[in-house]
């Protein structure tokens, strides 16, 4: 970590993750989260307005002590309680069977060891909770394949070690959940190589 990683990343990850296509897809993917939540990667809390009223509380997972700090005029207008709980999707500090539902957005890109963060959803996740998430990753066409497996290395770098090709569908089946929705499209407004997102409901059996 240095002053970009610590500083600068946050800030823009807080610009570039609202603009306004991200909107209607928050809405989308927080539908249907209820009871106790863990949000992992909260970031900047851009999805606290779009928690519904079936949410009791909120346990925030970010390692951003700026993205925290963003957040702050977003939790000032929260209508349940939200409290960073942890600093790393890769190790809960949560008993088991412990929440109804989970979040990611735009989160497992960046999480180094993303099959440990989804075995450690799992294992957090009461039995028939489910996790929300929204994530770009590996598009379906070969052509936008090759640049994203192309542009990845630069990606990583820049941008907290963002990777754009994981196949999320894939990995959350592999850690098994269950999928139960699933809409992938390619974002609007955004280049395919980033713009290749999976929205949908995993449930962990
Ligand atoms: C592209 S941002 C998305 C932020 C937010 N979820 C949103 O939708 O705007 C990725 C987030 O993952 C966080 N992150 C990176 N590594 C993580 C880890 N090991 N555990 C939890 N979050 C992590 C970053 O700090 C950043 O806030």
């Amino acid at each position: 970590m240095g002053l970009y990683d610590d500083h600068v990343l946050p800030r823009l990850i807080d610009v570039g993750c609202n603009m306004k296509e991200s909107l209607p897809q928050r809405r989308r993917v927080c539908e249907g989260l209820t009871g106790d939540v863990v949000e992992i990667g909260f970031g900047s809390g851009s999805n606290v307005p779009f928690y519904p009223a079936a949410v009791s509380r909120v346990a925030a997972v970010e390692p951003a002590d700026v993205g925290w700090k963003l957040a702050a005029k977003r939790l000032r207008s929260a209508s349940v309680p939200v409290e960073r709980s942890g600093l790393d999707g890769q190790r809960l500090p949560f008993a088991d069977d412990s929440f109804d539902t989970a979040l990611s957005t735009w989160t497992l890109c960046s999480i180094p060891d993303v099959d440990a963060a989804l075995r450690e959803l799992r294992r957090v996740l009461k039995p028939g909770g489910t996790l929300h998430f929204v994530e770009h990753g590996l598009a379906p066409e070969d052509g936008v394949r090759r640049w994203q497996h192309r542009l990845e290395p630069m990606q990583k770098r820049l941008f907290g070690g963002c990777h754009l090709t994981r196949p999320t569908v894939d990995l959350l089946e592999g850690a098994g959940f269950e999928i139960t929705e699933v809409d992938r499209y390619y974002e609007k407004g955004s280049p395919k190589v980033w713009g290749a997102n999976s929205l949908g409901v995993a449930r962990s059996p």
